[in-house]
């Protein structure tokens, strides 16, 4: 049996693409979105729970998958991982995760993603339009993937699955 099941949530792919990349340093993972999931993957000993941040909210599927799965989560080790432009400065966007799921969080941590503006939907796109501007960031694609930064982070979370 493998031992981490990730679930993740990606509007645009950046997510998925960083978990998969973890997937590839990480032992025993098995990979899936809320929408795959099956009663028997409740028998993993650790859940990655990976969510792309969209004006400063959690992907929709995780706050509900979360919602609904609140009571055995919360038997098992958890990973909380974060994918947003402002990276590690944006951790307090997993805080309502956090607050939910208590003292069986392990990891919590932010990578750093992607945005590729015409791949945004028209909702989408305003409302990034609003929050550059909100912020004073330029309104541009971004690509701030960073191996080096996933290799750490896949590192430290095989240091505390051994713990
Ligand atoms: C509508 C929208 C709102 C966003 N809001 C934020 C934000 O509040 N803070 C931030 O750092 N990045 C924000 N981003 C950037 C995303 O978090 C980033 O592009 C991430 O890599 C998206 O993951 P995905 O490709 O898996 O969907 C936003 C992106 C979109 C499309």
């Amino acid at each position: 049996m493998a031992k981490i099941l990730a679930i993740y949530g990606s509007k645009y792919g950046s997510t998925k693409e960083i978990v998969e990349t973890l997937a590839k340093e990480l032992e025993n993972l098995k990979l899936i979105t809320p929408a795959e999931f099956v009663r028997e993957d409740k028998d993993y000993e650790c859940v990655l729970i990976a969510s792309g941040i969209y004006a400063e909210e959690i992907h929709p599927e995780i706050v509900n998958f979360v919602d609904k799965n609140e009571r055995w989560l919360k038997q098992k080790k958890i990973i909380l991982l974060g994918v947003c432009l402002a990276g590690q400065r944006g951790i307090s966007y997993l805080d309502k995760l956090k607050k939910k799921l208590g003292s069986c969080i392990i990891w919590v941590g932010m990578a750093k993603g992607r945005l590729i503006l015409n791949r945004l939907g028209e909702e989408d796109f305003t409302m990034m339009k609003i929050f550059a501007n909100k912020v004073k960031m330029p309104f541009i694609d971004r690509d701030f993937i960073d191996p080096e930064e996933l290799l750490d982070i896949s590192s430290q979370i095989n240091t505390i699955m051994k713990v």
